[in-house]
């Protein structure tokens, strides 16, 4: 039995999350919003230190755990923005050292990944879609392989700057989703035109970016009608993407991950896309598709079990990962 407590801070939100034998206890998160422009790194570092302390104490509360029964502290080590993941390293480092606890630096991509174990999925292709990746991932000999990815900006930062550029505030993913609901009849049966690139397996959003500003800007289009044809015409560029990524793989199941896989619109593409080809479609709970520290206490036990982590004496060397690519992680735990 271990009592895992898991920490998640790399953007926008900051979490904290108990995980006893597989079992997520308690999973809560706060997330920094504005309600104009993107994320300023440093201003939302200071959300995560306003906020933690009130979190740690409904974490343990909610779990019915004392802190004194937590076994092993997990953490994102990256990637994601610097200020954010500093902050929760060294909120990591002061609660390892008052707890006289080790710690498991988690790769919080991987962990969007392996979360998904809780929905049944064994080996699937993952569909990662969040704010700041947008990458198609599947276990081979040894690594999470990535086998295509967006070549400029991920899909979630691609809806958040569409939604920002029409003044809405952020996360803008759920306010889009709901306006493309809302769309004129004529732009559901004909799509407002927006470039879709994709070669292999990857996948580009900056043309149809400058597209959406234009058409926009232009003051022809309702913004109902815009949002409509660009979920139409991005997600099934990923959808494809997973596709081939099944075909290659020769895998059967596919799993969504990331803040953008609530959207419903999506999930319902990936779900066809699955029903036609014979494989099986999983999606978390939305609890564990957004940034939350659940699936970092989830990973962390599974990888502390496989005696993957840093002995409390070595903590203090630890130090943030910004850039981690999730090929870079070395899967002994499997
Ligand atoms: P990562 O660090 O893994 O790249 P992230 O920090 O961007 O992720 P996530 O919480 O995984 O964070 O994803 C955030 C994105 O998800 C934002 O772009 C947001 O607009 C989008 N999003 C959140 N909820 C929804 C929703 N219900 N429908 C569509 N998009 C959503
Ligand atoms: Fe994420």
């Amino acid at each position: 039995m271990v009592v895992v407590l898991g920490i998640e801070s790399t953007a926008h939100t900051f979490g904290i999350a108990i995980v006893k034998d597989g079992r997520v206890l308690s999973n809560v998160r706060d997330m920094y919003t504005t309600e104009k422009g993107g994320i300023v790194p440093l201003d939302s570092a200071k959300h995560h230190r306003e906020v933690a302390p009130r979190l740690l104490a409904q974490a343990l509360e909610k779990a019915c755990i004392r802190e004194n029964e937590i076994e092993v502290i997990a953490f994102s080590q990256g990637p994601g923005i610097a200020p954010c993941l500093l902050f929760g390293l060294n909120f990591t480092k002061e609660l390892s050292s008052r707890l006289g606890l080790p710690v498991v630096p988690v790769n919080h991509c991987v962990a969007h990944l392996e979360i998904g174990r809780l929905t049944g999925a064994k080996d699937p292709v993952l569909l990662y879609a969040s704010g700041a990746n947008t990458q198609i991932i599947a276990y081979a000999a040894g690594k999470y392989r990535v086998f295509g990815e967006t070549l400029d900006l991920g899909v979630g930062n691609f809806i958040d700057t569409f939604a920002r550029h029409a003044g809405i505030g952020f996360p803008g993913g759920p306010k889009i989703a709901a306006l493309a609901e809302q769309a004129s009849e004529e732009v559901k049966k004909n799509l407002i035109e927006l470039p879709y690139s994709i070669k292999g397996m990857d996948v580009a959003f900056s043309g149809a970016q400058t597209k959406l500003k234009q058409l926009l800007d232009s003051g022809k289009y309702k913004i109902e009608d815009l949002s409509y044809s660009m979920q139409e015409t991005i997600f099934p560029m990923l959808i494809e993407a997973s596709e081939r990524a099944l075909a290659h793989t020769g895998k059967t199941e596919l799993l969504i991950g990331g803040g953008v896989g609530c959207n419903k619109r999506l999930q319902e593409m990936a779900r066809i896309m699955c029903e036609e080809r014979g494989c099986v479609f999983f999606v978390p709970e939305n609890q564990f598709l957004v940034d939350n520290a659940g699936m970092i206490a989830f990973l962390g036990e599974i990888m502390f079990k496989r005696r993957v982590y840093t002995k409390l004496e070595d903590v203090k060397n630890l130090d943030i990962k910004p850039r981690e690519r999730t090929d870079d992680i070395e899967v002994s735990w499997k």
